[in-house]
């Protein structure tokens, strides 16, 4: 096996499958610029959702390969293990109904064995076991197809597993939409099965996930049956950091060449101490504890950098969807790097490794590592003194418990802790157990349950959706988006610089560069324009055509590509023209009408905008 490195493994991946006709495209901002289903970029295929549906064809052609980096936090309490990670880097190989399943697992076989040197013996794979009863609802074939193709590449039976949809299917996240078959490779690390029904798939660490091959070629329809999609697409997935460890043979992700100098840095600061804050030393960890503690930090160190720097931008701390998620990640470093006694500061230094590690690959990491320590610092010293102010809590409680003779914090106690204070559940466990206290976790739990029940949040929703919410709607608003930016350049002037889009079903929302609140007279000064745009029914035009070609012509590009290859130039008229991946509509009649429902403040210099689009009659 060979032993590559993290640029090593990108560079030789996405030169084998442009030796197999693939363009290779830029990977996609982190944070989703117009896809309604998710909060982060989850895979490779998020970016790349129209032209798999179909609603166009890509400007690089019908093989494309890229690098992607990914977000997913739905298994933030499984890191720590040996694999799981908040952010990773997903090489990609996609077919836009070209290529299929025979093509896809050669070339996987052959760049898993040849290029990477893996033996054939240590690959073990899965593929979908079918489901449901042929003429039934629901029915969906076995893939006996990639059963057949992966025993052609000598693959033997016994190391071919047929799994259900939990295990081998991809998409769609909600009710309708294209998904397909996977066929999952797993690298056999050496270790003793758990158990009888130890296998690719189970948890114990035996068999680890390195790339997935998707077969996109059915579409879930409103009855819930699986139609044939009319296209076969191929989107893999394969995991840089998994696949690094696993060459390496070290056991796990965190022993690798990419977390080295985090981890390096972590055990600096720790050996030192940083700041003059007094950490809360907990000298009683176990040699486990520190481990997954160094671990959690390094993971969500890397994550919360990644989401600050990203070039799209406007994921901040907060309490709401995305903010939320990345002020969770940084709170948790937080917690246990005070758990470590780490002091106060730590994240920015930590966030300097992490730019100094990838910067050559990513260089939004330097572009904006200012304003991502900035961030940092200001989230480390708030939740410090939060912590500070409930450990203080904690304090009373348990010295009033001590003096009635009592040993149980009571679940309302420690949700008070929680909800009022912003101390954390497993500090107040921690620090009842060293005081010889329990907490009664159920009663927690049971007045988490009825606060949650008053006051569900509205961002629940923005995970459930599926890829059909990627629909004529959002096409409608991501053109009045155009034509809004437009607008507002005639009425305020070049300087309204776009600084953010984000668009639901509901709702459109537009970030720009202005020092000051919109007059009602502008706002409907804008708003007019759009009508009229919209009355007028102007054609929407596309064409193919390079960076520099499109700036030429006085087009805005706002997150350009950085291969100088081929990109999409949308025109509207003489209104608007912005290098854009679609999807839009072809005429501005479309959007029916158009009206902004809120103008405020998003940030210091920058105003947001929610407007709506009204219904097609
Ligand atoms: N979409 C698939 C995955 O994320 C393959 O890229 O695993």
């Amino acid at each position: 096996m060979k032993n590559l490195t993290a640029d090593e493994l990108r560079e030789a991946y996405l030169k084998f499958f442009e030796s197999k006709g693939h363009a290779i495209i830029s990977g996609a901002s982190v944070i989703p610029e117009n896809d309604p289903t998710v909060l982060f970029t989850t895979a490779g295929m998020h970016p790349l959702v129209p032209y798999l549906m179909g609603a166009m064809e890509h400007p690089a052609g019908k093989r494309l390969t890229d690098v992607q980096k990914c977000v997913r936090t739905g298994d933030i309490d499984e890191v720590g293990d040996a694999a799981h990670l908040t952010f990773f880097e997903m090489l990609g190989n996609w077919s836009l109904n070209d290529y299929f399943k025979r093509e896809a697992i050669a070339w996987s076989f052959e760049f898993l064995t040849q290029h990477l040197g893996f033996r054939p013996e240590q690959l073990n794979v899965t593929v979908f076991r079918g489901e449901g009863k042929e003429g039934e609802p629901g029915y969906i074939p076995a893939d006996d197809e990639a059963v057949e193709i992966w025993k052609a590449q000598g693959i033997p039976e016994e190391r071919i597993f047929r799994l259900p949809r939990e295990d081998n299917w991809w998409g769609p996240a909600g009710t309708t939409g294209p998904c397909g078959p996977d066929t999952e490779m797993f690298i056999d690390t050496g270790k003793e099965k758990c158990g009888a029904d130890c296998r690719p798939g189970c948890h114990c660490g035996k068999y680890i996930e390195i790339w997935n091959d998707v077969f996109m070629q059915y579409n879930k329809n409103e009855e819930g049956k699986f139609v044939p999609l009319g296209r076969h697409n191929v989107d893999t997935g394969m995991g840089v950091e998994r696949t690094i460890c696993m060459m390496s043979g070290a056991p796990t992700v965190y022993d690798t060449e990419i977390f080295a100098p985090i981890m390096a840095a972590i055990d600096a600061l720790r050996s030192k101490g940083y700041s003059s804050r007094q950490p809360a030393v907990d000298n009683q960890l176990s040699d486990d504890d520190v481990l997954k503690a160094r671990r959690i930090i390094a993971d969500h160190m890397r994550t919360a950098t990644f989401i600050l720097c990203d070039p799209k931008g406007g994921v901040k701390p907060g309490n709401v969807g995305a903010n939320y998620v990345l002020r969770r990640l940084i709170r948790r470093a937080v917690r246990y790097a005070r758990m470590l006694g780490i002091g106060e500061g730590f994240t920015v230094k930590l966030a300097e490794v992490i730019c100094d590690k990838y910067n050559h690959v990513y260089p939004e990491l330097k572009v904006n590592l200012q304003q991502c320590k900035l961030d940092l610092e200001a989230e480390e010293k708030r939740f410090n003194a939060t912590l500070d102010k409930g450990e203080a809590m904690y304090k009373k409680v348990a010295e009033q418990l001590k003096l009635h003779g009592q040993s149980q914090i009571s679940g309302k106690t420690a949700f008070k802790l929680y909800d009022t204070f912003g101390f954390p559940l497993e500090m107040t466990c921690e620090m009842a157990a060293k005081d010889g206290l329990q907490v009664d976790r159920a009663g927690f739990d049971e007045a988490n349950r009825k606060h949650q029940e008053l006051s569900r949040t509205t961002s629940a929703g923005s995970f459930k959706a599926g890829l059909q919410d990627n629909s004529a709607v959002v096409t409608r608003m991501h053109t009045a988006t155009h034509l809004l930016h437009a607008a507002l350049h005639k009425v305020l002037g070049p300087t309204a610089l776009q600084k953010g889009s984000n668009i639901t079903p509901e709702r459109l929302r537009f970030d720009f560069t202005w020092p000051e609140k919109l007059t009602p007279e502008q706002i409907k000064a804008v708003e007019d324009l759009v009508n009229g745009w919209i009355r007028e029914g102007i054609d929407v035009t596309k064409k193919l055509t390079t960076v520099e070609e499109a700036k030429s012509e006085g087009a805005m590009a706002l997150f350009g590509s950085k291969y100088g290859d081929q990109v999409s130039l949308y025109t509207i008229g003489d209104i608007s023209k912005e290098i854009c991946c679609g999807p839009h509509v072809t005429n501005t009649s479309e959007l029916g009408s158009f009206k902004i429902q809120k103008e405020q403040s998003s940030s210091a210099g920058v105003r947001r905008i929610k407007a709506v689009i009204g219904n097609l009659s």
